[in-house]
């Protein structure tokens, strides 16, 4: 894992959308994965102004998001389909029909996942996959106890993360209990992977990720499985990883090798 602790949340979204721009700069028809949360918004915003000022162009860009909510069409405001709309496609020169979100209202769940793994292997793989990290060390939806080989499929929600996200439901809102998900193996299959995290309510999830040893429950943690994964958090994300100075030192020596 590269391990790249900045100073604040701002910095953390500036330094994520160059990766993607980076990315799609080098691979234009490149195929993005995509989070939702909180924590990714900053990042598209970040995205967006790259877009406005001439600096990337996602017009050959596919994308396949994590997850959404069972139960949810992609009409409704709360869903994850609706959420990319808002945050990032609708201001983007992305093709809408290039944009993938699983199926929240299929009329077959338990075939959804597999339908779209075929269409992220029809399209040659992910390329670079965003995530976020859930308190209890969740990607995508893939709660504690997840297998770390599943692969997308139909996850029912803990109470925490339910609980997390009703902030974003009105008292009367139908908010779902289900979800259909990338699995870990999906996840650790893409090319390469960028998480953000940062506030101290993440910090736990994240030492557990990155110190702890790789186990279904913290299911972030079979990201150091991955070959190519990019943790980018600020200092109170990162407040209760015990090796701060040696990530800094290794990220510091990173750099100057880029630069050589
Ligand atoms: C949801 C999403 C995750 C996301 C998590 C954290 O549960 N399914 O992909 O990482 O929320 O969200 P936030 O960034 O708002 O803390």
């Amino acid at each position: 894992m590269r391990i790249i602790i900045l100073d604040n949340s701002q910095q953390v979204a500036q330094r994520g959308a160059e990766i993607f721009c980076q990315q799609i700069t080098n691979k234009p028809d490149s195929v993005i994965g995509l989070a939702t949360g909180s924590t990714p918004i900053s990042m598209y915003q970040a995205l967006i102004a790259k877009y406005q000022q001439g600096e990337v162009s996602f017009s050959k860009v596919t994308s396949f998001n994590l997850d959404e909510y069972l139960g949810l069409d992609g009409k409704h405001p709360q869903s994850y389909r609706y959420f990319m709309n808002d945050k990032l496609f609708n201001h983007i020169n992305i093709n809408s029909n290039q944009t993938h979100v699983p199926n929240g209202s299929s009329e077959t769940p338990l075939t959804a996942g597999q339908e779209y793994e075929d269409q992220i292997a029809n399209c040659g793989g992910i390329d670079i996959q965003l995530l976020g990290i859930g308190r209890n060390g969740h990607i995508g939806f893939n709660e504690p106890t997840s297998s770390l080989a599943s692969r997308t499929r139909i996850k029912t929600l803990t109470k925490e993360t339910i609980d997390d996200n009703a902030r974003f439901f009105t008292d009367d809102e139908f908010q779902p209990t289900l979800s259909i998900t990338m699995g870990i193996g999906t996840i650790n299959q893409t090319r390469a992977v960028v998480l953000l995290a940062t506030g101290d309510s993440k910090a736990q999830a994240i030492k557990d990720m990155v110190e702890g040893p790789i186990s279904a429950m913290s299911p972030a943690s079979a990201l150091q499985m991955h070959p190519n994964a990019i943790i980018i958090i600020d200092e109170a994300a990162a407040s209760l990883l015990s090796q701060t100075d040696l990530y800094k030192h290794i990220e510091q020596q990173q750099l100057t090798l880029q630069k050589t």
